[in-house]
């Protein structure tokens, strides 16, 4: 393969999968917003949902992995390696790579300290993963900005898909926010379940003033604990 040759085939690559990338956390983000407290959606058990999430994050990472370096291999412009982790660091494109570098901490630092969410507070944890926004916003703005691609035809189409997907997902969850039942709640409501005054309940002795309330539940029985994390 000639030096021509090599760099067009390293240049699209990187386009390629720069687009996929902004893709994926696109998707990434849309489950991250549409699951609920409850962790679930619509008709798929709660294991396939986070399961997806999980697994769509890593490939994403995969696919801004090989982005970045086809970026850098690529001879045709100038790329130092440190501009990929730290912002504006790069002398081609400063502030719209700057912005791809900001995406990329913050992709990392979501996955790590998901990796290690067993170890912190659940608090910590949620208020980092609020950065997703942070991540999939300057990812959005450095692809359109880094590139003409997305300017025009069936990519920009794509961007501003994404963009409606993403806005109508958080509007979804702000007007849904005030159904969702408080983790204390459900967590007491899966504990009374478990009482033996339910034991007995489910054995068949009726004993309705022992009946756990679930909040949120009718007056004539308890909502079903399938949804309690
Ligand atoms: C989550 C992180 C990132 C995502 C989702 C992403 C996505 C994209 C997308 C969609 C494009 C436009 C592709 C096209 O033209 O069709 C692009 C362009 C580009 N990105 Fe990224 N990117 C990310 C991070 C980075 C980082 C960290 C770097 C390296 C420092 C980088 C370097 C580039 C370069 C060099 C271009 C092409 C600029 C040009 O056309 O002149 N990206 N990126």
């Amino acid at each position: 393969m000639n030096g021509i040759t090599q760099s067009t085939a390293l240049w699209y690559t990187s386009r390629a999968t720069g687009v996929v990338s902004l893709l994926l956390l696109t998707a990434v983000v849309l489950l991250g917003v549409l699951v609920n407290r409850q962790g679930r959606l619509p008709g798929l058990p709660r294991f396939v949902v986070t399961g997806l999430h999980r697994n769509l994050s890593l490939l994403g990472l995969a696919f801004v992995a090989i982005h970045v370096i086809t970026a850098i291999l690529d001879p045709y412009v100038t790329i130092r390696i440190v501009a990929i982790v730290i912002p504006f660091a790069s002398a081609y494109k400063a502030f719209w790579l700057g912005l791809g570098a900001i995406s990329l901490d913050v992709v990392l630092a979501l996955i790590l300290t998901s990796l290690a969410r067993a170890r912190m507070s659940r608090r910590l944890w949620r208020s980092l993963h609020w950065l997703s926004y942070v991540a999939w916003v300057s990812a959005l703005v450095h692809s359109l900005g880094s590139s003409n691609d997305l300017h025009s035809g069936v990519l920009l189409y794509m961007a501003i898909a994404c963009t409606l997907a993403v806005i109508a997902a958080v509007a979804w969850r702000i007007t849904h926010a005030g159904r969702e039942i408080p983790r204390e709640e459900r967590a007491a409501a899966t504990l009374a379940m478990m009482s033996p005054a339910r034991a007995a309940q489910t054995r068949g002795t009726p004993r309705d003033d022992a009946r756990p309330r679930v909040p949120g539940s009718s007056a004539s029985g308890n909502r079903a604990p399938e949804n309690v994390r």
